[in-house]
């Protein structure tokens, strides 16, 4: 069975095809980022009308990639949610108007369960059942999966999610959007230790996460030097600011493999990209003696192929749950733990 992807939940327009049997076909991909960049952050009616220039040619694209015509495609997926609600109806109404013109079935996703199920795109998969912690722009939640469907919320943040951390931070350092990959490369040049930053809710017994403060002491040092900060220092303030983020994900990550009885730890959303929590986490896996998986690095932020993928895995199960059913509807919230097993 041949599945498009349509991803269109926030600023990157994503189409894949996916085969059941062969595997990913093709996948392409067009990040608005440099058009938001000079707004310091996602504009969205900026953002629907630029999904709705891309995704008709982006889908051309993985056409002429996979050598298919339309006529092969035998189910569309979509980000039905969540995420900005007008970039939402762009991928449903495309996704929901190729599905009438080519009489194929349409089924929405859940955009966590695309980022929650992409690490099985992975050369090497993790089998269930597994703790996942799920590190987006807009979400950090941990989660026991135990199949497709079968999500348990362990815990989740109680403020900022671990990408806005990273971008707000980034932003009060002067270094543009989204800041998460731009933090992360100055932290290589910081000296560790030099400023002292919290660790919020390290020590709570509980599984969620606070990363305001975390942002707040960022905005208190950076204040402070506010009329002679040197690249030094930001590096220095983006190294403490990397480790003390790193220093919880990974904590708590070890606590909810205790406390279910785990070993297979995964990493999935934006964040997962980051190369020191990527080196924390083999490190403490190493050690502790659990394995962890991540999605490959291009299938970490925002993409089609992990819409099209969680599509094909709801119709291995349950070939009925995409519909020849056009009127669509988006879910710009929609909690995870909401969804069941088709
Ligand atoms: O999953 P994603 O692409 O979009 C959402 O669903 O939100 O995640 C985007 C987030 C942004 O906050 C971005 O700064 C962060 O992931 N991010 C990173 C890195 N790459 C992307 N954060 C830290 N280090 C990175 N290398
Ligand atoms: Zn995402």
């Amino acid at each position: 069975m041949i599945v498009l992807g349509v991803e269109s939940s926030c600023d990157e327009t994503g189409i894949a095809l996916h085969d059941s049997q062969r595997g990913l076909l093709a996948h392409a991909l067009h990040s608005q980022v440099a058009m938001h960049e000079e707004y310091g952050g996602v504009v969205p009616e900026l953002a629907s009308r630029d999904h709705i220039r891309r995704a008709i040619p982006l889908l051309e694209q993985v056409l002429q990639q996979s050598g298919l015509p339309r006529s092969a495609i035998d189910a569309i997926a979509y980000t039905q949610g969540p995420g900005l609600a007008g970039a939402l109806l762009v991928g449903a109404s495309i996704a929901c108007g190729l599905g009438l013109a080519l009489d194929r079935p349409v089924l929405g996703i859940h955009h966590l369960e695309g980022h929650l199920l992409s690490p099985l795109l992975a050369s090497d998969p993790p089998e269930f059942p597994f703790v996942a912690l799920l590190i987006s722009g807009g979400h950090t939640q941990l989660m026991r999966v135990d199949g497709v469907g079968q999500y348990t919320l362990l815990g989740e943040t109680l403020d900022d999610a671990a990408g806005e951390a990273f971008d707000k931070s980034a932003k009060l350092l002067g270094l543009g959007y989204p800041g998460g990959p731009a933090i992360s490369r100055l932290a290589e040049f910081g000296d560790p230790g030099v400023y002292k930053l919290p660790r919020p809710m390290l020590h709570s017994k509980d599984l969620n996460f606070s990363f305001s403060g975390l942002k707040t002491a960022v905005l208190t040092v950076v204040k402070n030097q506010i009329t002679n900060i040197c690249e030094q220092d930001k590096a220095n303030v983006a190294r403490s600011f990397v480790d003390a983020i790193v220093d919880v994900l990974v904590a708590k990550c070890l606590t909810a493999l205790k406390q279910t009885g785990l070993k297979r730890l995964v990493i999935a959303g934006g964040v997962g990209a980051n190369r020191q929590l990527r080196e924390a986490l083999n490190a403490a896996a190493e050690k502790k003696r659990f394995k962890v998986f991540y999605p490959e690095l291009e299938f970490c932020t925002d993409n089609g192929a992990m819409i099209a993928f969680a599509g094909a895995m709801r119709l291995q199960i349950n070939p009925d749950a995409a519909k020849r059913d056009y009127a669509f509807n988006v879910r710009p919230r929609w909690p995870l733990d909401e969804l069941r097993a088709v």
